[in-house]
């Protein structure tokens, strides 16, 4: 059992039964599937590689725990309508880039960077994609490093570079994404102005708070240098 705390996102897998008329995708998706689970294992391994070497070197964990989940077939088949974009798996493949999703949770914001930037050293791993959301946060207080990799997975007769979406973000940041989350997806369109405020001010304080916890962790630990 590994140290790391970890948790699987529950995908929503009762939503395949069916919508009739992309069945063939359905069926062959089963195959992708696996595939990308697959990228989600590497990317986690390369992870929990680093995190235990921090916690050998340094008496520090990097990463506070790490989810991750396959995007459902109903959610794919979605963002293709919603792209006007062929249901197939070609291009699905080619157009989605978080079917694989891996998020990190660490305990400082140095850490995220410390993180991405080991991962990113590493001579398998192809970055197609970089959004760092946290020192250009979104309008609303987002706050996240967002990473699109290749990373490559060997079959018996293959090796295949798989896509996957790695999201980074200190425990508050993550607290904060989820309670956004809920509540737009609760309401829809319809969180009010003084909620959509409050939310931003709160982004804020996190930040804030973000920044004197790393200091005082910093003046108790020293630090490290790799
Ligand atoms: P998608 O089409 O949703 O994948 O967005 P994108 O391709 O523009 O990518 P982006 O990197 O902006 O967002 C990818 C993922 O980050 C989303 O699917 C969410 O999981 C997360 N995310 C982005 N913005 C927000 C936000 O404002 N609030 C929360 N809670 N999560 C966000
Ligand atoms: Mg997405």
């Amino acid at each position: 059992m590994s140290r790391i705390m970890q948790k699987e996102i529950v995908s929503e897998m009762d939503d395949i039964f069916f919508e009739s008329e992309n069945l063939d995708f359905y069926r062959e998706y089963i195959h992708v599937e696996q595939l990308y689970l697959a990228g989600i294992k590497e990317v986690r391994t390369k992870l929990e590689i680093l995190d235990d070497e921090f916690h050998n070197r340094f008496s520090h964990n990097p990463i506070h725990h790490m989810e991750w989940r396959l995007k459902s077939p109903k959610s794919i088949v979605e963002k293709m309508k919603r792209r006007h974009l062929p249901i197939s798996i070609d291009y699905i493949k080619e157009n989605i880039e978080d079917i694989a999703g891996v998020r990190v949770i660490c305990n400082y914001v140095k850490d995220i960077y410390r993180m991405a930037d080991l991962l990113l050293r590493q001579d398998d791993i192809n970055l197609l994609k970089v959004k760092d959301y946290i020192k250009n946060p979104k309008e609303n207080g987002y706050r996240s490093l967002h990473l699109v990799v290749e990373v490559p997975v060997y079959l018996a007769e293959e090796k295949k570079m798989v896509t996957v979406e790695i999201q980074i973000r200190t425990i508050a940041m993550d607290f904060w994404a989820t309670l956004e989350h809920s509540l737009r997806y609760k309401n829809k369109d319809e969180v009010s102005d003084d909620i959509r405020q409050r939310l931003f001010d709160c982004a804020e304080s996190i930040t804030e708070i973000d920044q004197e916890m790393e200091a005082i962790h910093n003046k108790l630990k020293g630090k490290y240098h790799i």
